[in-house]
């Protein structure tokens, strides 16, 4: 592996070293997608090649085939059931841990994971950071099947949501609409700022034809961040352990 030197390419390497911290012998751990959880997997496939032994699930159709590559031991989410940790990426968190994620188009695969895992690290570099989510387009998987309806009936809800924008573009691979692992289409919401990312990812959950959406909200409790300057921080909310005596 090419080991980054500058950049948000060398904060992404760092965020996902430090999370390596987190990996112990005998886990059963969730793969993540994207460039972010790429250096994950790569430095995982190092550690399994010296002899770590975890079994994994991967959360998407490249992600398999980069651990397969590295001979990390997978299996499926179904054969597996549960996992002890789970390691992705993110496009944006805030400061109560909602995450926008999905810009890779995994979101369905990711959530699936992310919810049958004790824990969940997201590794980032800083500019994920941001004090309201929305700026990066909240992808949502939706059927293909009626896809327009469908995309109205998400217009007609962001109209009346408290967000700062209200358009909506269908994920395209070149000039073919991008389609997901699980076959389904990606509509991208422009909202710009989402004042209220629960209320907002409740109301599109019930519409039919939406099969998930990329907001993360209460998934997620400890990020990793990487920085630039060679730093990474470890932002932790989990309650604080007290020892019983
Ligand atoms: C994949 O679908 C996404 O959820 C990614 O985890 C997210 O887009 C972060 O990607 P990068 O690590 O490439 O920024």
């Amino acid at each position: 592996m090419d080991i980054p030197t500058e950049g948000a390419a060398k904060a992404k390497y760092l965020a996902a070293k430090k999370a390596l911290e987190f990996v112990k012998p005998g886990m059963k751990l969730g793969l993540g997608t994207g460039s972010t959880a790429a250096y994950f997997v790569d430095l995982l496939g190092e550690k399994v090649a010296e002899g770590l032994e975890v079994l994994c699930v991967p959360t998407s159709s490249v992600t398999k085939a980069q651990a397969e590559a590295l001979g990390i031991p997978l299996t499926t989410l179904g054969e597996i059931r549960w996992l002890d940790l789970v390691i992705d990426g993110a496009d944006e968190f805030d400061g109560r841990m909602n995450l926008i994620k999905g810009g890779g188009g995994a979101l369905l695969q990711e959530k699936l994971v992310a919810t049958a895992a004790e824990k969940m690290i997201v590794i980032s570099d800083n500019s994920k950071r941001v004090r309201t989510l929305g700026a990066f387009p909240l992808p949502v998987e939706v059927v293909r099947f009626g896809w327009e309806v469908t995309e109205n009936k998400i217009l007609e809800i962001i109209s009346r949501a408290f967000v700062g924008g209200v358009g909506i573009s269908r994920r395209m691979d070149g000039d073919k609409p991008f389609v997901t692992d699980e076959g389904h289409y990606i509509l991208d919401l422009h909202l710009k700022k989402i004042d209220e990312p629960p209320v907002l990812a409740a109301q599109l959950k019930e519409v039919v034809g939406v099969v998930e959406t990329g907001f993360f909200i209460d998934i997620c409790k400890v990020i990793v961040v990487g920085k630039e300057d060679g730093t990474t921080r470890v932002i932790d909310t989990r309650p604080a352990f007290r020892p019983v005596h």
